[in-house]
């Protein structure tokens, strides 16, 4: 509680990640945060362990009715959290707010949800099996896995979290957050309005600090019962690590929009624009490559460098459409791709600009399989068009991919649309939309490298628990129904 209220005062000192250079990051939050040391992360971990204990045999309706405090908590914070937003990861002003909200309702949605499918058992009767008399009853209960680790990226510090959070509160577990380095502020409000709520207390706990210095003890920490993961590879080198304990990973993608010659072009180009552009493309879900039918490229190509042409690029205080990417070290692998597709004979339909961490929106035409950018996740805005003359072209390079996270479809046609669904190595195909995580209730999933395990709330609370049953054996029966 400390360590939140000193470090929202930091953030009242109006310093901003774009102070110095306009564009550059000048301040690193955990400058200012605690670090935790081996030590102090062992305590949490113990404490955690003995409040789950008893928070496991709270009644299931009070802790959903704490989740619902929360959630009302984390809506009435929505500026506060919103402004942390907007100055640890440059997130535009109206998302921040949307991220916050976003969150108060998957808490509360949550909180139903798990209501109704942890208070829900099984009861079997052993004749269903051959060679069996109805002599044995079995009943099946969800309970919780222990203590949860839950590790959200920097892009959605706040969401993110409390998609880990809540599914593992309502199951019974506790929680040992630990936030991304940019958006720890933001992440430690949110705890800060779960405390406010009443959840007792080592329930929740948060561990700042590098991952590089405190990942690998946390993730192969013995007392850690599951981990719940999202971010880039780091989570293959994690699941590599953590031992005999329940995986939930959701790593990168690249989401492949495929456009086929029917398609309505105008719906597709705001898509495209949308889906590869909102928070400067920093997000798992954007689309990362258009696989355009030949046919209709030049059209799509235009229209989508009309919209382009619109987005605001600047602060994220001016809730601007492109603001500055996370840090130095991303914009630098943004540009060395696009300094390879130039090499490699791109078409830029616009000019390649960057002033700091700032990158200029920019579409590249005629991009072939041999640019890097044709397979890697730049996480910024910059999105390739490749051209396409054959729709099983279009699936076989989505394919390809050592990703398999979302992809999308723009067709008038819904049998093929489905048919192409069905041929995608993708864990969600959208048809005539971007790919999307939300509604935060839709499974959620990434195939390959993209992930293990599904997503969305009531695929969470499942995941959360572990089923327990009970065995009641009768006596053979010494008469017979007459
Ligand atoms: O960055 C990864 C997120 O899961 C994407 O979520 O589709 O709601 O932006 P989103």
């Amino acid at each position: 509680m400390e360590m939140v209220c000193s470090s929202i005062t930091h953030l009242g000192s109006g310093k901003s990640h774009l102070q110095g250079s306009r564009c550059q990051s000048s301040i690193h939050p955990l400058d200012s945060l605690t670090s935790k040391s081996k030590e102090e992360v062992n305590k949490l971990i113990e404490e955690a362990k003995t409040a789950q204990k008893s928070w496991a045999k709270t009644p299931l309706w009070k802790r959903a009715e704490l989740l619902h405090k929360a959630a009302a908590l984390l809506k009435e914070h929505k500026v506060p959290i919103a402004e942390c937003l907007v100055k640890e990861i440059a997130k535009p002003a109206k998302d921040a707010a949307t991220e916050a909200v976003r969150s108060g309702d998957l808490v509360s949605y949550c909180a139903e949800e798990g209501v109704r499918v942890l208070g829900e058992g099984k009861f079997m009767v052993s004749d269903s099996f051959p060679g069996n008399e109805r002599t044995k009853y079995c009943l099946t209960a969800k309970i919780p896995l222990g203590v949860i680790l839950a590790i959200p990226p920097f892009n959605y510090p706040v969401n993110l979290a409390v998609s880990k959070i809540a599914p593992a509160l309502i199951a019974g577990n506790s929680i040992v957050l630990k936030p991304p380095t940019q958006g720890a502020v933001a992440a430690l409000h949110m705890v800060h309005c779960f405390h406010l709520a009443g959840f007792p207390k080592g329930l929740i706990s948060c561990v700042t600090g590098r991952g590089s210095e405190i990942g690998d003890f946390l993730t192969m920490h013995p007392m850690v019962n599951c981990i719940s993961f999202t971010g880039g590879d780091t989570g293959i080198a994690i699941s590599k690590k953590a031992g005999m304990i329940p995986l939930q990973m959701e790593l990168g993608g690249k989401d492949a929009c495929i456009i086929l010659d029917d398609a309505d072009l105008d719906l597709a180009a705001a898509n495209i624009v949308k889906g590869g552009f909102s928070y400067s493309g920093q997000r798992c879900t954007a689309v990362k490559v258009v696989l355009v039918m030949e046919s209709v490229a030049n059209a799509l190509v235009e229209k989508v460098k009309a919209k382009v042409a619109k987005l605001t690029v600047g602060l994220p205080e001016d809730d601007s459409d492109i603001t500055p990417v996370v840090t130095e070290s991303s914009a630098n692998f943004i540009e060395g791709l696009v300094v390879d597709a130039k090499q490699k004979g791109a078409t830029f339909c616009q000019e390649y600009r960057r002033e700091g961490n700032l990158i200029w929106p920019l579409l590249l035409d005629n991009v072939r399989p041999d640019m890097r950018i044709a397979w890697e996740e730049p996480f910024g805005p910059v999105l390739p068009v490749i051209r396409i003359t054959s729709v099983e072209e279009g699936i076989h390079h989505c394919n390809a991919s050592n990703f398999g996270l979302q992809g999308c479809v723009f067709t008038r046609d819904i049998s093929k649309a489905i048919l192409i669904s069905d041929a995608m190595e993708t864990g969600t195909v959208q048809i005539n939309s971007a790919p999307a995580r939300g509604p935060d209730h839709f499974p959620f999933q990434g195939l390959k490298d993209s992930g293990i395990g599904s997503q969305g709330i009531t695929n969470s609370i499942n995941m959360m628990t572990k089923i327990k049953t009970t065995v009641i054996n009768l006596p053979t029966p010494s008469y017979t129904m007459g």
